[in-house]
């Protein structure tokens, strides 16, 4: 019997373009502080956890805040975020990324999400998606963000397969990061240029088919 794979999303800016919020958000709140973030510098925030973003953002902007204005700044950072894309449903669902499901499913893939957000599972909600998932490991799980290997360690253990044997889909530097340093098979999806150190690129998921996915899978 053909044995599979275990395959580990990320959420964010692979299976839905939320990572334009994210930046759009962040942009809004730094340009309040006064100054402004550039396309270049919101690639070096995929994938990172809120509290990192935030420290890395007053960074660039030389800004040094109290403790309170820090929580202050996440907390309305994430209000707007959630305004943003309070209206997500199953048609925000990135290209092909329903196709990839299906696929996954009708040949019995076991797939886990693996997200450094805290908001993963109200959007997988909202996409109509969230029961498919074997196991959700999310931003409210781990104690380690990405470039830590910790939150795509954590989803092989909930799909019971190990490291070796996952393979993981994700659209930023520090999550290509961690899924290599956790021994798994990276896939990055976007520009290949910046997502270098991935195992395999692609553009999205209009550009990977079954053909793709049954290699990749099978042991
Ligand atoms: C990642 C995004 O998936 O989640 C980051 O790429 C974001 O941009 C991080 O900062 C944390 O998300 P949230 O929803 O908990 O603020
Ligand atoms: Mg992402």
């Amino acid at each position: 019997m053909n044995r599979t794979k275990g395959i580990i999303f990320d959420l964010d800016g692979v299976i839905v373009d939320t990572a334009k919020f994210h930046y759009l958000a962040w942009r809004k709140m730094a340009n309040d502080l006064g100054f402004d973030i550039t396309l270049e510098q919101n690639e070096k925030l995929k994938g990172v956890s809120r509290v990192n973003s935030l420290q890395q953002i007053l960074g660039w902007g030389n800004k040094t805040v109290t403790e309170t204005e820090f929580e202050e700044l996440m907390s309305s950072k994430n209000d707007d975020y959630l305004a943003r894309i309070a209206h997500m449903d199953d048609d925000d669902l990135l290209p092909g990324v329903k196709k990839s499901l299906d696929y996954l499913t009708q040949n019995n893939v076991p797939f886990a999400l693996g997200s450094a957000s805290k908001n993963a599972r109200p959007i997988l909600k909202g996409l109509k998606i969230e029961q498919r998932f074997k196991a959700i490991v999310d931003g409210n799980d781990v104690s380690k963000a990405k470039p830590d290997p910790e939150v795509f360690l954590i989803a092989a253990e909930k799909l019971g397969i190990p490291p070796q044997e996952c393979v993981v889909f994700e659209d930023s530097v520090a999550g290509i990061e961690a899924a290599n340093a956790a021994g798994m098979v990276s896939v990055g999806i976007g520009d290949k240029e910046i997502l270098k150190e991935a195992d395999y690129n692609f553009a999205d998921f209009t550009e990977i088919d079954d053909k793709f996915l049954e290699q990749i899978v099978r042991k």
